[in-house]
């Protein structure tokens, strides 16, 4: 059976907002498009920038290095600079609580 863990309360993460909580030695970023949570590594599959500085505008996060978008609700790369789609935690939304599955160490 699969573990999850509490990293949140839905309300810590206002609409069409991002934060990152780490959990496990990992940083992860939870994004809230329009009430929808989604969580991802917070680091940039280009080549490794946080994630949390860049910007959000509707469904598509872009990043603040060298702007590659990804469209937040697949993790798919939007455009040129890189094929490579974000990495994407399992999330669960429980009695108000944002959990993530529980992750092993790389
Ligand atoms: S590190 Fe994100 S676009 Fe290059």
């Amino acid at each position: 059976m699969e573990k999850y863990i509490r990293i949140a309360a839905t309300h810590d993460i206002p609409k069409n907002n991002m934060r990152v909580f780490t959990v496990e030695g990992y940083e992860i970023l939870v994004v809230n498009i329009e009430g929808e949570f989604y969580a991802f590594e917070n680091r940039c599959p280009h080549m490794g920038y946080p994630l949390y500085l860049g910007s959000l505008e509707g469904k598509v996060l872009t990043c603040g290095f060298h702007y590659a978008k990804f469209d937040v609700s697949t993790g798919r790369p939007l455009g040129p600079v890189t094929r490579e789609p974000l990495k994407t935690f399992k999330i669960k939304i429980r009695n108000s609580s944002i959990l993530v599955r529980a992750l092993s160490k790389r």
